[in-house]
């Protein structure tokens, strides 16, 4: 079979590219804007390049066609907290998806505790194992309603349990597999 990308919808492109793309990291993102916290997870986001430290998060509009929370508030304080998933966080990730109004964060309404690490940047998700603080870089041009951005990493939250002094870290994340999720271990290699 060939899937012509010219024959299918929009939704069918997305449930095609994200059960064959598999699996897709998680960016839980942390904003703040006016001292409301913003939480949400982004699954088209991926490594750009180690130099300069750059990801790419690709984020979309609500159905009034307003940018996502996220998007409105990296745009406006360039600044974001991408937190990584535990299982212990997956309820939680999924309900921050969840489309709320711009003045309630999913953090009182799904009471998902946060925790301050760095005083310039938006907290954590209590619990997590490793954050990464950004800074916004660019947005890239795409036809369409997805915009996606540039976040470069000034620095990185690590649980001392999960790392070394020698940068070995050893996480467990909640990825994504089209609809579902998959946490990542880690395979051995012998060769
Ligand atoms: C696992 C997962 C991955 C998601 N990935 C994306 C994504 O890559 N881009 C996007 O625009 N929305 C994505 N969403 C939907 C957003 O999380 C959702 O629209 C959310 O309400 C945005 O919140 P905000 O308005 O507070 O930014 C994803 C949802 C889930 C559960």
């Amino acid at each position: 079979m060939i899937i012509n990308y010219n024959d299918i919808t929009s939704t069918q492109k997305y449930k095609v590219m994200s059960q064959s793309i598999i699996p897709r990291p998680i960016a839980w993102i942390v904003t703040v804007d006016n001292n409301i916290i913003n939480v949400a997870p982004f699954s088209y986001f991926t490594p750009l390049s180690s130099n300069p430290p750059t990801v790419i998060v690709s984020i979309g509009h609500k159905d009034n066609n307003e940018p996502k929370d996220t998007l409105a508030n990296i745009r406006k304080t360039k600044k974001a907290t991408i937190c990584f998933v535990n299982e212990i966080h997956l309820e939680n990730m999924i309900l921050s998806a969840q489309p709320l109004a711009k003045d309630i964060s999913e953090t009182t309404k799904f009471n998902i505790p946060t925790t301050d690490i760095l005083d310039d940047y938006p907290p954590i998700i209590e619990g997590c194992d490793s954050a990464m603080f950004c800074n916004f870089h660019k947005e890239v041009e795409l036809e369409g309603k997805t915009i996606p951005i540039i976040l470069e990493i000034k620095s990185q939250y690590c649980n001392d349990n999960i790392c070394d002094n020698n940068f070995n870290i050893n996480l467990e994340n909640i990825s994504r597999i089209g609809k579902e999720f998959a946490i990542s271990k880690k395979v051995k290699n012998d060769i």
